[in-house]
């Protein structure tokens, strides 16, 4: 630091984007990092092209200050893994840390040690794109899988060869943009903020995260980029993070479009007053901080704290010592031993909604495929990967050509002259219908998120024909289902599941893999119901069915739907003889609560017993459920397990201020154990 020039610590806080819309003139990039006027370049993943902007930076420069290189590496890079919101349905956050940390071996492989991952945006309105991204509506989840994610990504203590940096986003509460629509204003009451928004990001600080990225949109009226009471307040003096706070794409200057900051010299001086370490491709820091530090000493000293904080984070990334892809590494990409985990993971995803018995169906049958996604090898991959292994990527159809013999058509036009009883021979037919990768993830809002008329027409076609209807939904986001929920026999959420997405819903359909994804996101019924989310508030007016004057819609039944933690498996479970070890739970005293599962049906399975609380009477108000546990079992047909809780009512109380630490749940609880959200029985609890 002592021998670094002004201009030389500014060009550390200024991020690049190289190779961005293609472009292959990085002459520019090169200049840059021989002037060290950037400190990292993102939206580079080519290893030879990594070292050669490397080579110029370590031994061109005049202080040899090694550059980070970083990308959005959101499900894989070669290996795609289902959206992070398909895999929170697992309900397994270790096969997330696990798939996190193949994807920081193949980043760091390709010259990348900073990944713009894990986002931990809450997200309760389907109608938003970027729901895609997260771990769904559930605070409780979201921590566990932010918390994971950033341990498969960094593993433990500095960054060794084979892992990256990661970063936890968008700080903070991205995912409440109002409608749904992307980029749009979050108003927050303190209540939901600390309760519901605010502890996934946390959880990702407390599991050591070394990065924090803020998020584009204003939070109560101010920009998050330039809000020095999120940033420096909560976030560094609260929290305890000391590491790299890196803004998003151009947020540092569009704090001038908010109409928070009078103009871009002002935009850099909120964002460095607020602790924003890194201003990436907002030309705010690098044009106006030398400016503003020549007549303000503390923005000289605020420069100077954040360069260390960019340089710490380099020699704990190792790069002082190891700057360079190893280039040999390029042979352990996307191996088989990868797209295993791939397969896995991907399985583990899949929801199974409705089933009549249809499914599983019966492996090399004849079956009828339909409709324009089943054969689209770029949706199966999601929102955001790169499309570098999409020819080998296996889409509905060729997952399904390896269990059955199938015909496909894109669509059902052809359907209308096969009269009914004319089966062809077919056992089913398996309707793929959704919304294609381009209609997911970011800039991606829809204002109906119901199925298009043409797939809805399609799944009404095939029906006519009297076969069983299998529909498949390929989507980024909880679509609205109604339209279609009566006509068809079996019902599957597939979600967008990456590499080997049609080998995972081949597997399921015929069997080989019995379903077990559970829902982390509530499907509403029409789109006007979003948001919509098991963990809402009681009102004074809550529904009872038949009364008026409640809170409820008149044209559209209340509720998910399918709810929060709902999925079905090719099997039944039973619950009996749920039980408290004591209903008072004075000081001291834990809840334990346990329940005895039992699979009645024919199959193996595996089921997700959720444990949600609920205090009844708190000022401020709690939501009528939290999830606060759950367990995986897998039980043979026939075979029982008792599932034990050990709760602390010290930490199910609200939470009041942001240093996030829960109050101690008091008066009269309750405490639900069952399948999902809606489906629990309940116990009655008075704790003192
Ligand atoms: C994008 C996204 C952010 C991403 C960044 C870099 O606009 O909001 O999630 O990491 O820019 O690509």
């Amino acid at each position: 630091m002592r021998e670094m020039t002004l201009e030389e610590k500014i060009g550390q806080l200024n991020q690049v984007g190289a190779s961005i819309y293609g472009t292959t003139d990085e002459s520019g990039y090169e200049e840059m990092a021989r002037e060290g006027r950037a400190g990292s370049f993102l939206s580079l993943h080519d290893p030879e092209r990594c070292n050669k902007l490397q080579r110029i930076a370590v031994e061109e420069s005049r202080l040899g200050i090694p550059l980070i290189f970083a990308e959005d590496v959101i499900h894989g890079l070669k290996t795609v893994f289902p959206i992070p919101l398909a895999e929170s349905c697992s309900f397994e956050p270790e096969l997330a840390r696990k798939t996190a940390e193949i994807a920081a071996d193949e980043a760091s492989a390709c010259g990348v040690k900073w990944v713009f991952a894990p986002m931990t945006d809450i997200a309760r309105d389907a109608r938003w794109g970027r729901i895609a991204e997260g771990a769904g509506e559930d605070p409780y989840i979201g921590s566990l899988f932010a918390a994971a994610r950033v341990k498969g990504f960094q593993g433990s203590g500095n960054i060794d060869e084979k892992h990256v940096a990661a970063c936890v986003k968008h700080f903070a509460c991205y995912g409440a943009a109002e409608s749904g629509k992307d980029y749009n204003t979050v108003q927050l009451s303190d209540n939901n903020l600390y309760n519901a928004y605010l502890p996934p990001y946390k959880a990702a600080v407390d599991a050591g995260v070394f990065t924090v990225m803020t998020a584009f949109n204003d939070l109560n009226g101010t920009p998050c980029t330039v809000n020095a009471p999120l940033i420096d307040g909560v976030l560094r003096k609260l929290w305890g993070f000391r590491g790299v706070v890196v803004s998003d794409w151009a947020a540092v200057a569009e704090a001038e479009y908010h109409g928070y900051c009078e103009n871009r010299e002002d935009c850099a001086a909120e964002a460095a007053k607020a602790g924003v370490t890194v201003d990436m491709m907002g030309h705010a820091y690098d044009t106006f901080l030398l400016s503003l530090a020549k007549k303000n000493k503390k923005i000289q000293k605020r420069i100077d704290e954040l360069c260390e904080q960019v340089l710490t984070l380099k020699y704990r990334l190792g790069l002082f010592k190891r700057p360079y892809a190893d280039l040999s590494r390029g042979k352990d990409l996307y191996t088989r031993e990868k797209l295993d985990v791939a397969l896995e993971a991907a399985q583990k995803a899949i929801v199974l909604l409705k089933n009549d018995g249809t499914l599983p169906l019966k492996r090399g049958e004849k079956v009828l495929v339909l409709g324009k996604l089943a054969a689209d090898k770029r949706t199966m991959m999601g929102c955001w990967c790169f499309p570098e292994t999409q020819e080998s990527t296996i889409d509905v159809l060729s997952g399904i050509r390896e269990k059955f013999s199938a015909d496909y058509a894109d669509s059902a036009d052809f359907l209308a002259d096969v009269s009914s009883g004319d089966t062809n021979g077919y056992g089913a037919i398996i309707c793929v219908v959704g919304e294609t990768n381009r209609e997911s993830g970011e800039a991606a809002s829809r204002a109906f998120i119901g199925l298009k008329d043409e797939d809805v027409a399609m799944i009404r076609a095939a029906k006519k024909t009297g076969l069983p209807v299998v529909a498949l939904i390929l989507s980024g986001r909880p679509l609205a289902l109604s339209a279609i929920n009566s006509d068809v026999n079996a019902l599957a959420e597939c979600w967008h599941l990456g590499s080997v997405g049609g080998r995972a819903i081949a597997n399921v359909l015929c069997g080989d893999f019995a379903p077990e994804g559970r829902l982390t996101a509530s499907f509403p019924r029409e789109t006007g119901q979003c948001p919509v989310y098991y963990s809402h508030f009681n009102t004074g007016r809550p529904y009872i069915a038949g009364q008026g004057c409640r809170c409820k819609f008149r044209d559209c039944e209340e509720g998910a739907l399918y709810p929060f933690g709902y999925g079905l498996t090719f099997t039944k479970f039973g619950y009996s003889d749920l039980r408290a070890e004591k209903t008072k739970i004075g000081k001291g005293d834990k809840i334990e609560i346990s329940v005895r599962v039992t699979n009645i049906g024919e199959r193996d399975g595996a089921e997700i017993v959720q444990a949600y609380f609920r205090q009844n009477s708190c000022k401020p108000i709690r939501p009528v459920k939290s999830l606060v546990a759950f367990e995986k079992v897998r039980l043979r047909a026939g075979e029982s397990k008792t599932v034990k809780f050990v709760l602390d009512p010290d930490r199910l109380g609200i939470i009041r201020t942001a240093a996030l630490q829960p109050e101690r749940a008091k008066g009269r609880c309750e405490a639900y154990v069952g399948a999902n959200s809606e489906d629990c029985q309940k116990i009655n609890l008075t704790i003192e």
